[in-house]
């Protein structure tokens, strides 16, 4: 296909794969599509508009759909240490509550039932657990034993009731853990599958599902607070009362870095970042980031999950002004596991690259959706704008890659189309939307001569004659 054939953007084939609707940046491409499937990090760099986002999300619709769902349990011994639990599946099956199998005291070991509170240790015999002294001989039936001057060495002895007895058992030829439990005058014996059954529901009952399976794995971070960026662990006004207040677990909020977990993690304008760039190597370093509340006034600032998991592909997109912004060890274990790259601004003007930016007319009258396709004449003008942008912004000979701005420029053509009830946009509607897509330095610079005139016509003010400037 030559452009001089083509009569109308309608006929120009989009590529369905995103990475291939990024012309001219070839070396990105090829780069980016590396970084996907090696789960590498990536520093773009390069003026405004040549691609980075685009890129970015290009990456990150190339990987496989996140595998771990991650939890965040409820920890009954400390609230306030919330635990994490990573899923590989998000079941949601009700079972019933596995009881184990009731015994009576006689049938368990006899250390068993003593450390239990049925038996004796002095006399062996079974009474209720509910007495402290036994029934028959009247000995402290909660009194370690230790040897024959217990007495002496520990004093009046520890009252201790135990209320399950860890163990292991042997079946099969296999060594497996059990618990005995007690339950009222009889005694639960609790096998190894009944046990992770348990322990399963009591998490399914007080957890929260902090990074659902799906889950997009394009997050892109502003960096406009830290909270944003790392989590948070939410205020509340009654802290963790029993009956009014909510537990920690439930107050935890997972921050950018979780939520590209498995996924590409965004940063524009990296350097905006500042001093949070450290924090992100870390997690980097870590491939996961503890979450913890960060207002040192509100009651999350006691609660902390530790082990969120955070391993995320970095993509970080930077003017070339801003390079030295960068936390220098963050760029180094960027470039120690990826990639920078520069993009370009402008490519060739050859057949290949005019058809290139033809696809790319037609990807942008696609997307947008409320304007008509451009035809011949159309496309001849727009090749025609991209020698000229290429010339006035880099200096260059070649078509511009600054696609956000002939982005504008066939958009407003479109909308001149469109309001003319015309089928196509066509030449004129070009050649109007480029004598009109000015920017207000260039409406001013015309209106008035010059930008500074134009900035003190803003104030009322005139220059004044062959004196000093007033701003
Ligand atoms: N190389 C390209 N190929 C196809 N379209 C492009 C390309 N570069 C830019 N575009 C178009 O321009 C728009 C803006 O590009 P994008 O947002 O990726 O630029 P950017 O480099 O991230 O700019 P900024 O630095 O301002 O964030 C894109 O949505 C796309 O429509
Ligand atoms: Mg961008």
């Amino acid at each position: 296909m030559e452009v001089a054939n083509i009569s109308s953007t309608a006929d120009v084939a989009i590529p369905k794969d995103p990475l291939l609707q990024i012309i001219g940046q070839d070396e990105a491409v090829r780069i980016g599509r590396m970084v996907g499937s090696q789960r590498r990090h990536l520093l773009l760099v390069g003026p405004p508009g040549t691609g980075k986002s685009m890129l970015a999300q290009a990456i990150a619709s190339t990987l496989s759909k996140p595998k771990q769902e991650v939890l965040v349990l409820h920890n009954p011994e400390k609230p306030e240490r919330p635990v994490i639990q990573v899923r590989l599946t998000s079941s949601k099956k009700s079972e019933k509550k596995p009881q184990g199998e009731l015994l009576e005291p006689t049938m368990v070991p006899a250390y068993i039932s003593e450390k239990l509170g049925f038996r004796c240790r002095r006399c062996s015999r079974l009474s209720s657990p509910d007495a402290s002294s036994c029934y028959f001989c009247g000995a402290d039936k909660y009194k370690k034993v230790r040897g024959p001057f217990e007495d002496l060495l520990i004093g009046a002895g520890v009252p201790e009731r135990e209320e399950r007895v860890h163990t292991t058992r042997v079946r099969d030829g296999r060594e497996e853990l059990v618990i005995f439990e007690r339950r009222g005058d009889r005694i639960a014996l609790l096998t190894q599958k009944e046990l992770s059954k348990m322990a399963e529901m009591q998490q399914k009952m007080q957890f929260k599902v902090l990074l659902p399976i799906n889950r997009p794995t394009f997050v892109q971070a502003t960096g406009a607070s830290e909270t944003e960026l790392l989590g948070d662990v939410r205020h509340d006004p009654y802290g963790s009362h029993p009956a009014i207040g909510s537990l920690p677990y439930t107050r935890v909020v997972p921050g950018a870095v979780h939520e590209a977990h498995e996924g590409v993690l965004f940063i524009d304008e990296l350097s905006s970042l500042g001093k949070l760039q450290r924090f992100i190597l870390t997690a980097m370093q870590e491939k996961n980031y503890p979450i913890s509340g960060r207002n040192q006034s509100s009651t999350g600032s006691s609660v902390r999950v530790d082990g969120v998991p955070a391993d995320f592909i970095l993509v970080a997109a930077l003017n070339i002004n801003d390079m030295s912004l960068i936390l220098p060890p963050l760029r180094s274990r960027i470039l120690g596991n990826g990639y920078e790259l520069l993009m370009n601004t402008h490519m060739d003007d050859t057949e290949g690259n005019r058809l290139k930016l033809v696809q790319f007319l037609a990807q942008e009258i696609v997307r947008d959706g409320r304007i008509p396709h451009a035809d011949s004449g159309a496309i001849e003008q727009m090749i025609t704008y991209a020698r000229t942008k290429a010339k006035e912004i880099d200096d260059v000979g070649g078509l511009t890659l600054r696609l956000r701005v002939l982005s504008g420029t066939i958009k407003m053509a479109g909308d001149i189309a469109a309001s003319n009830g015309r089928p196509s946009i066509t030449g004129d509607d070009v050649k109007f939307a480029v004598a009109n897509s000015k920017s207000v330095e260039e409406q001013a610079t015309e209106k008035y001569g010059s930008w500074y005139k134009a900035s003190l016509a803003d104030y009322g003010m005139k220059k004044e004659k062959g004196g000093t400037e007033v701003g």
